[in-house]
């Protein structure tokens, strides 16, 4: 069924089909009709930094910026959501057209630069949701606030979110908020992860409560980066590493009439990169956080991939624009049948 609605959505503009889905999938999911989009998976209890999640398969950021459609995309049988990026205000985003398809390479490139309703008006929407599941929510910081107060922009959505979420992830790999990626450069990271992790034991205090915080990255870094991203990991009380955003780099789909669009790739073509950027964070954090496999998962053997690399959970977002729910069961059950889930 999926492939029938595809074939009409791929003939819209990438951000218009985006919008028709999500419509889709709540109006599926307010008449009774969501079980006709996919099979619920089988319980898969995966535990990670403190949580337990029904299955170890999340929606990743970007697809639910403003947590409106929760009830809804939980629903189709993901262990957890992840709602964002918010940044403190309101914002709209880059001009139009931002976001774009490309099929050959089961891919998009997408500039849309944060367009959210607010921290707040997210938060409003999470409060009213049904969904008792894990959420996490990806806190960012607004287009016109300088990278020197970038980390007032966090930590005022470190505060507004910390009740709703069960956990935080601090989104600095986006490619589409110039210089958001220079937070990720050693020292800057350091004193950043500080205020932040900081801030968190405030609010665990205060809320009686500790809500795990994760780091999110991007794949464009090399090892050098990678080593001193791990170095201040391993220093600071973070709970998780999320790799990873997407990429900047475009060899992968060299010749594409869109391949020259600014912002970043996601889908097959970050598979690897971003898996290879996963295999080296666990091999350095050597089983110390535990790590979010997302970047290019578009079956099962990909999600199991992701697993056997080093992650814990596994994220995908270009997934479901190309391969619609059954990829969630579908990832369930291989990661299911990896010999060492069999022997635990
Ligand atoms: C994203 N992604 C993203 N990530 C994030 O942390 N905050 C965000 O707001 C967004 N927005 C966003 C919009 C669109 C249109 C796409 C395609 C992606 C990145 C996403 O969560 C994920 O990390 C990458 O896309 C790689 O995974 P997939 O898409 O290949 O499964």
């Amino acid at each position: 069924m999926y492939n029938l609605a595809r074939s009409l959505l791929f003939c819209l503009d990438a951000e218009r089909a985006h919008d028709i889905s999500l419509t889709a999938i709540e109006t599926a999911y307010r008449t009774g009709l969501n079980p006709l989009l996919a099979t619920r998976p089988k319980p898969l209890k995966t535990s990670a930094f403190g949580i337990e999640f029904p299955n170890p398969v999340g929606l990743a950021a970007g697809l639910d910026k403003n947590a409106a459609h929760i009830d809804a995309l939980a629903s189709l049988g993901f262990g957890f959501i992840e709602v964002g990026t918010t940044t403190p205000r309101a914002q709209p985003g880059n001009p139009k057209p931002r976001m774009f398809r490309l099929p050959e390479h089961d891919a998009v490139i997408n500039r849309l630069g944060f367009n959210n309703g607010g921290v707040d008006a997210l938060v409003a929407n999470a409060e009213r949701a049904r969904f008792d599941g894990v959420l996490g929510i990806n806190i960012g910081k607004n287009k016109d606030t300088p990278n020197e107060k970038a980390i007032d922009d966090y930590l005022f959505c470190l505060e507004r979110v910390y009740a709703r979420a069960n956990y935080v992830t601090v989104n600095i790999s986006s490619p589409n908020t110039r210089g958001l990626r220079d937070l990720q450069e050693e020292e800057t990271l350091r004193r950043f992860i500080g205020e932040i992790c900081a801030a968190g034991e405030r609010h665990a205090a205060k809320h009686g409560k500790r809500k795990p915080i994760l780091l999110k990255i991007a794949p464009d870094l090399g090892e050098t980066e990678l080593d001193s991203i791990a170095d201040v990991l391993l220093a600071s009380s973070i709970d998780g590493l999320i790799c990873t955003n997407t990429t900047i780099d475009r060899n992968a789909v060299a010749g594409h009439r869109h391949a020259n669009e600014a912002g970043g790739l996601s889908g097959k073509p970050v598979f690897e990169k971003s898996t290879e950027v996963l295999r080296g964070m666990a091999e350095r954090l050597d089983g110390k956080l535990p790590l979010v496999g997302v970047g290019g998962i578009f079956s099962g053997a990909d999600a199991a991939t992701k697993i056997e690399a080093g992650a814990r959970l596994v994220q995908f977002y270009t997934g479901m624009v190309y391969r619609g729910p059954a990829l969630i069961g579908e990832s369930v059950d291989a990661i299911r049948a990896l010999p060492a889930r069999k022997a635990a």
